[in-house]
């Protein structure tokens, strides 16, 4: 699909986003493995969580969908049956790779793969501590998917990760629960916690200790009825379009606000934006609330470390609104984006480069002066959801119309995104 962008004169209006990507994951997996029917509001729309549904359904949970939530009947620890073929995990790394934490302790042996894209993303990551706890797991290459997994009786560990990645740590607090014992794991930096509130709200005990967590096995797990709060990281296309188009002024209704998510509003509001969050409440442990914002004149910002971590799904976007700053984007310490859906190092600067952007590429990052000019061209999603959506946004800041190939690839997180950007363009 090649969809057209038009350059926008401004952004306004209140925007409701779909349920948070990470969160929708987690309470799919955890209400299919707990006792009773879950009621999850807000489920997210985007291609990777249907994904998720769809395996947890192979596995034997009953889910049905209706307009504005899913009911999922969980089969409680011992519950799920062997699929009657491979799971497909789609596009979707989170979905192969907590589910995998799941199947490692099952009493049969189960295949997961997914698309060219997710064949070609690293599992060793997880095949490691899996096979420490006692699993059998095949790779192809003994690295990509397909995995075939042998699930076994897993005893507990105590693992350090050694890249900083929420998937990975989620892969083992799952697998720990159904380990008899307690499963702690160490994380180089603290990375999102939505797999730690979500256990506790379904009945698992978990301990945070600073940057370690650890999860009692066999707990009882119970059937919940939750909301799902908007996606942070689809709230950041509209918060960046916001602060480069000029005469901007737009709401985001009930977003997602966890702290372990929510730098990059701290991070936006020390480059100059002007920000507002409002309504701050609570739901299934997470926090929610409005925020708003509106165009600003904007400094140039560093992302290293322990931050650029915590960005690190928003990093395409604020590479955009790095070049339209004053003093440019430096993003260090990013490695990790060079195994995303696609290597986003590459695709930014490819996609730049059409724009006639400048863009200095290193193997863990990049520098992005500011006070650029973005010129129409014809980009490409290279098959990324979030390339698509980010460049996007940069076409609304550009001196023409431009061209986005591949932008359905959109659908993978936001499949509402067009609809929504139109509706708020001018
Ligand atoms: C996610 C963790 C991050 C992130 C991904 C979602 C999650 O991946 O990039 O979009 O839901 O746990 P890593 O764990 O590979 O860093």
């Amino acid at each position: 699909m090649r969809e057209q962008i038009r350059p926008a004169r401004a952004l306004s209006g209140a925007i409701q986003l779909p349920g948070d990507k990470s969160i929708s994951h987690r309470y799919g997996m955890l209400a299919a493995i707990a006792e009773g029917v879950s009621k999850i509001e807000n489920y997210s729309s985007g291609a990777d969580c249907q994904s998720t549904l769809a395996c947890m359904q192979a596995l034997g949970a009953r889910v049905e969908k209706h307009d504005g939530f899913v009911t999922i009947g969980g089969r409680g620890l011992d519950g799920l049956r062997e699929p009657a073929s491979m799971l497909d995990a789609g596009n979707s790394g989170s979905t192969i790779r907590m589910l995998s934490g799941i199947l490692a302790a099952q009493p049969f042996i189960t295949r997961i793969g997914g698309d060219e894209s997710l064949s070609r993303r690293p599992m060793e990551r997880i095949m490691k501590p899996l096979a420490e706890m006692g699993a059998g797991i095949e790779a192809r290459e003994n690295r990509f998917p397909p995995l075939t997994i042998r699930g076994t009786k897993l005893h507990p560990i105590e693992y350090t990760l050694p890249v900083a990645s929420a998937q990975v740590k989620s892969c083992v607090l799952l697998a720990g629960l159904f380990a008899e014992g307690r499963t702690t794991v160490h994380e180089p930096v603290r990375t999102r916690d939505h797999t730690e509130l979500a256990l506790r709200e379904f009945g698992a005990d978990v301990e945070v200790q600073r940057k370690s967590i650890t999860v009692t096995g066999r707990a009882y797990m119970k059937a919940r009825d939750l909301r799902v709060p908007g996606d942070l990281s689809a709230a950041a296309f509209f918060l960046v379009a916001a602060l480069i188009v000029a005469e901007s002024n737009v709401t985001i209704h009930s977003v997602g606000l966890n702290p372990t998510r929510s730098a990059l509003l701290d991070f936006l509001a020390e480059m100059g934006a002007a920000i507002k969050v409002l309504d701050i409440k609570q739901t299934g442990g997470e926090l929610i609330g409005d925020v708003s914002i509106k165009k600003s004149r904007i400094r140039g910002g560093l992302l290293e470390k322990a931050r650029t971590a915590a960005l690190i799904d928003e990093i395409p976007v604020l590479a955009i609104l790095g070049a339209a700053s004053e003093d440019g984007l430096i993003v260090r310490d990013a490695a990790e984006l060079r195994v995303k859906e696609t290597d986003r190092i590459q695709t930014i600067a490819d996609n730049f480069q059409r724009m006639g952007l400048t863009i200095e590429i290193h193997p863990d990052g990049f520098l992005v002066p500011g006070r650029q000019l973005f010129h129409a061209a014809e980009l490409d999603s290279f098959g990324d959801h979030r390339i698509a959506m980010a460049f996007s946004i940069a076409a609304l800041a550009a001196d023409g119309p431009c061209i986005i190939a591949g932008a359905e690839a959109a659908s993978v997180s936001f499949p509402e995104f067009f609809d929504t950007l139109h509706r708020v363009t001018e």
